[in-house]
């Protein structure tokens, strides 16, 4: 009953808890650099949820709930054309937040703003 119960919690306390504590640090170490308000590699800022809604010249970024439709895993898988972040690729672990991040609604926090 309490795993339940915990689950239950830990789904009510989605108001954009998980991306501050989870996406955003990944966000701030590996994406932040190239995609913020001055540096908008793609056409993408990793300040703004909603640049990520409308993507760049590939489209979306995101599509909350479907992380398998996201570009944004595509890139993180390295198995295309776009590769990010360019370099190594995040360790499974950093992608699987992001898979869950998505999963979900793609909340945002107030952990990155503008
Ligand atoms: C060193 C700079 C750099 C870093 C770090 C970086 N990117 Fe990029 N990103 C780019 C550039 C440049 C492009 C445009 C590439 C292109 O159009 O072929 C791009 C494009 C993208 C796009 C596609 C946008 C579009 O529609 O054209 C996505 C999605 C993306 N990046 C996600 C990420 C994520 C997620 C991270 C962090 C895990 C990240 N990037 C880290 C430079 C970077």
């Amino acid at each position: 009953m309490l795993p339940l119960v915990l689950l239950f919690l830990g789904a009510k306390a989605d108001d954009g808890r998980f991306f501050d504590q989870r996406v955003a640090p990944i966000i701030e170490t590996h994406c932040l650099g190239c995609h913020n308000e001055e540096l908008k590699n793609g056409n993408i800022s990793f300040l703004d949820r909603e640049s990520l809604l409308r993507g760049g010249a590939h489209g979306p970024a995101i599509v909350p709930g479907k992380p398998a439709g996201s570009l944004l895993m595509i890139a993180l898988r390295h198995g295309g054309e776009l590769q990010m972040p360019p370099g190594p690729k995040l360790s499974s672990k950093e992608i699987t937040v992001f898979r869950k991040w998505i999963q979900s609604g793609a909340v945002w926090g107030a952990r990155l703003r503008k």
